[in-house]
Order: structure tokens, then C-alpha cells, then sequence
């Protein structure tokens, strides 16, 4: 009796062990058409840029060139760090020769970058933060890249990318690679959340967690309380709230993906509404918010800009901003009870 037992165990652990993600993508689509076939493949090249970004991210301490500025500012008008070069770079490589994505667009790029020898067939675009949370990066702490992935609508001949100003329903994708003490994947094809936990051993992401749901309600409320005096009334009057009401406690790691991590598991809110200098805010809807706002709505959360539904806006131009309050479905209602008195 306890020999079977035994053997149901070895037999359940390696299903698991053997549940990657290139198979779970399959899975999930029930179905071997080439669509399908194709956003496996996908997902799986996503996965080796994963593994090679946190392959030099567990290095960096030990390598000359790889942390600290390069001394350019990007699109964003922001100072560019050698690590956000490299993961850049990395999803290009990826695709190369890939027949899978014509087109990827990054935060990191003014105008998407096109591999011509895959367009005839991949009619998919990749959209990415290569790095989100860099100023985590000196300091060993966590930080995430951020995917999405939509169909390339007709020619874009003259490279506006225009096909992907439209709204987060359009994403037939998206997910996010943590980098923190584990390694792991998280996405959704539309069917809900899964995780997986790089096994460095094996060198797979493995399943590891199965239809995430977020909590409807928790404990933590994220915001840089940093830019405090920089908001507008409602807002502060929605933190002076959060403060005097026992039971929420204040945790923000610098990283969205990372922030964005613990409330999809235990609960809670995270916030980065606009500020006097920045009145979108500072987070990007292709490459931020819209995708994980994909991901908080296949677990049962949601996000809003404050006024309206993260999948519902349409951007004005590819590295379009909005404000952003995502988590768990009581606690984004109470922020836009709050922002909504505006
Ligand atoms: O978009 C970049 C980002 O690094 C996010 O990952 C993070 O949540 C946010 O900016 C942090 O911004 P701040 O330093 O203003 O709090």
C-alpha cells in the first residue's frame, strides 16, 4: 500500500516536472493548429530570453560592463543602464530566424524594430519592457521584464506601428519574468494565470502554480508616498484614508513587476496615479500597464487609470503613459471611490 502510495507521488512530481511551458501553452489553447503551435513557440523564445537575462543578472556583480548607465538617454528621456541594453538585445536575438514576430516594439526603442525575414509568416508583434525596475538593478534587488503579444494588423508600411493604438483587449498575451530570488514566468493566453519557477537545474520553467487567483481583498497598499506632495487632493486624501485605517500596511519595492508579483498572490493594491510633473503618471500603457492589466483580469482583479478601465484606453502614441491602480478588486474600487471625487 504504502509502495503505490510512493509511486502516485514519483508519477504526480514528474507530470509536474514535465509540465513546461511550451507544453502548457498548447494545453491551454487545446489545440495543435499553427496558431497554436505558433504562440508556444513564442512563448518558449520568450522564455530563453528570460533565462539568458537572468543568467547575467545572477553574474553582474562579477562582470566588468554589465551594471551602471551607458551615458545615453532613451526615447523616454531617460538615462539608459547597460543591463536595459542587453535585454533589449536579447529579445531581438531571440526572434531572429525565428519566423514567429515581425515586429517587436520596447520601451527602450523610439520606433519598433522590424525582422524583415520573419514577416512573410509571423504576423505577430512582440511589445516588451526589457528591464522594468532598473534602479533596482545596481543594488541586486528584484526587477522584471514585462511582455504582451498582439496580431499585426495590415501593411504598417511607414513604421508608425499605428495597428497598436488600440486597446488592451486587442493583446492575445501577456505575461511577465520576475528576476528575484527565483526566477519566474507568469502569463496568460486568455484562460488565466500561470506561473512558472525557473528550475536552474533543469534550465526549464516549470509549472509551478495553476489559474491564479488574486485575493478579493488585502492588506497591502504600494505607492512611492514619495511623490505625496506632488498629487492632487482626492489622492492624498485616498492615502491619509489608507493610513488611518487599521489592517494596511505599506510595501513598495521600486519594481512593478515585483510589486505587481505579491498583490496577484496575497492581495492588495499598487498605485502610481499622476503627478504635477508627470499628470499620466510615469508608467507606459503598451509595455506596463496594459499587460499586466490583462494578467490582474484573468485573475479576477483589475486596473484602472482612476476614471476608467486599463483595457479599455487607447493610446495616443506608442510610449503613452497613464496613471495606474491595479489589484485586487475591492481595493482598486476604493481608490477610484476616492479619485473619482475629482
Ligand atoms: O517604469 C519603471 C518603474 O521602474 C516601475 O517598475 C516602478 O514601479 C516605477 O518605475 C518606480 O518609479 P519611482 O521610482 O518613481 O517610484
Amino acid at each position: 500500500m504504502a509502495d503505490a502510495h510512493v509511486e502516485v507521488a514519483q508519477e504526480h512530481a514528474l507530470d509536474r516536472d514535465c509540465t513546461t511551458l511550451s507544453r502548457h501553452v498548447l494545453q491551454q489553447l487545446q489545440s495543435f493548429s499553427p496558431d497554436a503551435q505558433d504562440l508556444s513557440a513564442i512563448m518558449n523564445r520568450i522564455a530563453l530570453a528570460g533565462k539568458l537575462i537572468s543568467r547575467r543578472l545572477s553574474r553582474a556583480g562579477l562582470m566588468d560592463n554589465v551594471l551602471g548607465f551607458t551615458g545615453e538617454t532613451n526615447v523616454q528621456g531617460e538615462s539608459v543602464k547597460k543591463m536595459d541594453v542587453y535585454a533589449n538585445d536579447v529579445f531581438i536575438s531571440v526572434f531572429k530566424q525565428s519566423g514567429l514576430v515581425c515586429r517587436l516594439a520596447s520601451e527602450e526603442m523610439e520606433k519598433p524594430y522590424y525582422i524583415p525575414e520573419n514577416c512573410p509568416i509571423g504576423r505577430q508583434t512582440l511589445i516588451y519592457d526589457p528591464i522594468d525596475g532598473s534602479s533596482n538593478v545596481d543594488t541586486n534587488l528584484n526587477v522584471g521584464s514585462i511582455f504582451s503579444i498582439r496580431k499585426q494588423e495590415g501593411i504598417d508600411l511607414d513604421e508608425s506601428a499605428s495597428d497598436l493604438l488600440q486597446d488592451g483587449h486587442k493583446q492575445i498575451a501577456a505575461g511577465y519574468i520576475l528576476y528575484g530570488p527565483s526566477t519566474i514566468l507568469v502569463y496568460s493566453v486568455g484562460n488565466g494565470v500561470h506561473a512558472f519557477n525557473l528550475d536552474p537545474s533543469l534550465g526549464e520553467f516549470i509549472l509551478s502554480r495553476e489559474n491564479i487567483k488574486i485575493p478579493s481583498h488585502g492588506a497591502v497598499y504600494s505607492v512611492n508616498e514619495g511623490n505625496f506632495w506632488q498629487w492632487d487632493e482626492p489622492m492624498r486624501e485616498y492615502v491619509r484614508y489608507v493610513h488611518r485605517h487599521e489592517g494596511c500596511t505599506a510595501r513598495y519595492g521600486g519594481a512593478l513587476v515585483g510589486d505587481f508579483h505579491r498583490i496577484l498572490f496575497q492581495g492588495g493594491v499598487f498605485l502610481y496615479p499622476g503627478t504635477l510633473k508627470k499628470p499620466e503618471g510615469k508608467l507606459r500603457l503598451l509595455y506596463e500597464s496594459a499587460p499586466l492589466a490583462f494578467l490582474a483580469q484573468q485573475a479576477g482583479g483589475r486596473a484602472s487609470t482612476g476614471t476608467q478601465d486599463i483595457l479599455e484606453v487607447i493610446p495616443k502614441e506608442l510610449h503613452a503613459r497613464t496613471p495606474l491602480i491595479i489589484g485586487s478588486p475591492e481595493d482598486v474600487a476604493l481608490a477610484e471611490s476616492f479619485l473619482n471625487r475629482a
